[in-house]
């Protein structure tokens, strides 16, 4: 995680929490929900954390390690926490997304994710990014 989003340090409007979170910091939001871990043979290299809500599941920090981009990573962590929620009878998945990220947003708008709220984040704007899972 900390080195997909190295890229942002400095970057970012509002710096991303992302980089001062700490191991015992990601244990304990672990605890609270869960995580995936992307592999290529031995190789980890993709990692999301999820929240469990009312009917609801929270993604975030969904990152990807630099030199693997591109090649659908980030989609298939989606795509599995898609199917998690779906096998906890939950109805939507939802991500906060930064107004300063565009290539961010147009990913999750190309899988499916409507933005349906922005609200200030300090420095930047945040949208809730919202994809139903009902019929599916
Ligand atoms: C955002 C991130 C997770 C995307 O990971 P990824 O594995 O490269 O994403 P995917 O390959 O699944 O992307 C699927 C689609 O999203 C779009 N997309 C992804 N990266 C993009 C970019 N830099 N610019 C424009 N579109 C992009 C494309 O439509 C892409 O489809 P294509 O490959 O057919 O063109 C990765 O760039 C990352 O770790 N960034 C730093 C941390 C971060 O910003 N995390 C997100 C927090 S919300």
């Amino acid at each position: 995680m900390r080195e997909a989003f190295a890229e942002y340090d400095g970057k970012l409007p509002q710096p991303s929490g992302a980089l001062r979170e700490t191991v015992e910091d990601v244990r304990r939001a672990m605890a609270e929900g869960g995580a995936a871990l992307a592999f290529i043979g031995e190789t980890g290299v993709g990692s999301a954390r999820y929240l469990l809500e009312a009917d609801a599941l929270y993604v975030g920090r969904v990152a990807v390690l630099p030199g693997y981009r591109r090649r659908g990573i980030a989609s298939a962590l989606m795509a599995f926490m898609e199917q998690h929620a779906r096998e906890m009878g939950l109805t939507r998945v939802h991500i906060g997304v930064r107004e300063s990220l565009p290539s961010n947003l147009a990913l999750y708008e190309s899988l499916g994710y409507e933005r349906v709220n922005v609200e200030p984040h300090d420095a930047d704007r945040s949208w809730t990014m919202i994809k139903p899972l009902s019929g599916q």
